[in-house]
């Protein structure tokens, strides 16, 4: 579809649907779908009541602060730039007989930084903070098939979803946009170049200030719905929300930006500065971005003028990796002790274990995203194989880190062992002496299926009861020899017995 349908179709269809579905019984009355726009019924108060307005940067800041570890500078920006916006709009509701406000430029944000650094995870914690709907969106999903801006427009939609329907509310919400330097429209990226500045042109309209129809045209279900509601309450709901208030955040990773940085500054030092003093990391590049880097990057004027506050988040080394691992509220550790404490294993981390995992985690150069890669893969055998044993403690060492396969056997071996001991002295009320050769015999003849290995043990010493008690023995050490073949050894037990003793194991037969 590259239009929307004219409402006289789209009333064609909806009384086809209606007829298939009801016979000649109901029809279609002839209403207005324009339906025209009408005042809601939230007030300001009930608005205030929702909206956490009185919340002042540092505290913002200090909340933040808790949660989102070596991202000084973007806390502060978001922080101070989030509080001022929604104490503008605040000032702008009680102060409704003020000069307008037409021309003005909210504050909504570019965040420049690598992946897995905070970005959306901040975003997240200040919507939940001051309470207001939230919606993330990823440029490269916006196509502009359906009719131009269509897909952009979801995202109010969605924004007046999650208000749960309170249009009011939605329309102080924030629209997040990941992925923006996706829509660029020069540089080495495949695709039409058309359809990335529509798409711009279409976010552009958004963060301006736009009025969207939260029924879409081109949705059969919800223009029935419309007519059903005009028709049961005589009156045309207002369904249409106001980008005005809300807030944009866009954010992308602009691989290729510091280039045009770094190009930039060295056209103007000629004769000015040395080389030397140019920045050279990435990240001190970056901080010098203008609005022309980001036009020559390929965003138009009027994009990047809509984006007066730029952050910049920066890569995570090793230590803020280890910090974010050990942050009292790491979703990482705390998230995993609770996989496990769900099968009854009590999961505990050793400090070296810890920063291995920062270490790997680096290594894979995807931020914090790299702490749960390196755990989950560290930890998936134990998640699988613990449940089933008598494991009920697990501390994760460096060499668990380091070589998970084998010292999850070595656990389980020792585990299979104990648990086969257990069962064998409560049944016969004899001991199977296990010494470390034999565990370490266990492992490498029986590792095989480790959940098996108590099971194994017991068909492997089925006779041994019966045997122990015939050869009036209380307590066996159980060698790597006799692991590799307990019947021959048990035979040989009862026989050396009845040579020394006669017959030692007395009543027993
Ligand atoms: N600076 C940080 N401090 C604490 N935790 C962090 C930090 N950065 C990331 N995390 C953790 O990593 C997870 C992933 O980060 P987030 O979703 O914010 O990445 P992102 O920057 O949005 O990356 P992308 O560009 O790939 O979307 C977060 O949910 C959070 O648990
Ligand atoms: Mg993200």
């Amino acid at each position: 579809m590259t239009n929307p349908p004219n409402p006289e179709k789209v009333r064609e269809e909806i009384s086809e649907f209606l007829r298939n579905r009801y016979g000649n019984q109901v029809a279609v009355t002839d209403v207005d779908l324009n339906i025209p726009h009408e005042g809601t019924a939230t007030t300001q108060s009930s608005l205030f009541e929702q909206i956490d307005f009185t919340l002042k940067p540092t505290e913002l800041e200090e909340y933040l602060r808790q949660y989102v570890l070596h991202q000084e500078e973007a806390v502060e920006i978001l922080a101070t730039k989030i509080c001022t916006h929604f104490h503008r709009r605040k000032w702008e509701l009680d102060h409704p007989d003020r000069e307008t406000s037409a021309g003005q430029i909210k504050s909504n944000i570019l965040m420049i930084g690598p992946t897995g650094v905070g970005k959306t995870y901040l975003v997240k914690l200040i919507a939940d903070k001051i309470g207001v709907p939230f919606v993330k969106g990823d440029a490269t999903k916006f196509s502009e098939t359906g009719y131009v801006g269509g897909d952009v427009e979801d995202l109010v939609r969605s924004l007046v979803r999650e208000a749960k329907g309170d249009m009011k509310l939605a329309e102080y919400g924030i629209i997040y946009v990941d992925e923006i330097d996706k829509i660029a429209s020069s540089g080495n990226l495949v695709g039409p170049d058309v359809s990335r500045s529509g798409v711009q042109r279409a976010l552009l309209k958004l963060m301006e200030e736009t009025e969207v129809d939260l029924r879409t045209p081109h949705d059969l279900a919800s223009q029935m719905e419309a007519v059903i509601e005009t028709q049961r309450t005589g009156r045309a709901e207002r369904k249409k929300v106001s980008t005005r208030n809300m807030l944009f955040l866009v954010s992308g990773a602009f691989s290729g930006l510091a280039d045009i940085i770094r190009r930039r500054l060295a056209k103007g030092t000629m004769g000015f500065r040395r080389d030397e003093d140019l920045p050279r990391g990435d990240q001190d590049v970056l901080r010098r971005v203008t609005t022309t880097d980001l036009m020559e990057y390929g965003f138009e004027s009027e994009f990047v003028g809509r984006l007066p506050v730029i952050a910049q988040l920066h890569e995570l080394g090793e230590t803020a990796l280890y910090d974010v691992l050990t942050n009292a509220h790491s979703a990482v550790t705390r998230g995993k002790m609770r996989d496990f404490a769900a099968y009854g294993v009590e999961l505990s981390f050793d400090d070296d274990a810890l920063k291995e995992i920062a270490r790997r985690a680096y290594q894979a150069r995807i931020g914090a995203r790299g702490l749960m890669t390196v755990m989950e893969r560290s930890l998936i055998r134990f998640e699988k194989l613990l449940p089933t044993s008598g494991v009920r403690k697990l501390h994760v060492t460096r060499d668990l880190i380091l070589e998970p396969e084998r010292v999850a056997l070595e656990i389980l071996a020792s585990d299979g062992v104990a648990v086969f001991q257990r069962k064998f002295l409560e049944r016969s009320g004899l001991v199977l002496e296990f010494p470390k050769e034999s565990v370490t015999w266990v492992r490498e003849n029986l590792g095989g299926e480790p959940a098996r290995i108590a099971d194994r043990l017991a068909e492997m010493f089925q006779n041994y009861e019966y045997g122990m008690k015939l050869a009036g023995v209380q307590s066996q050490k159980v060698t790597p020899d006799m692991l590799a073949d307990p019947d021959v050894f048990l035979d040989r037990m009862i026989k050396k017995a009845y040579e020394e003793k006669g017959n030692p194991g007395g009543e027993v037969h």
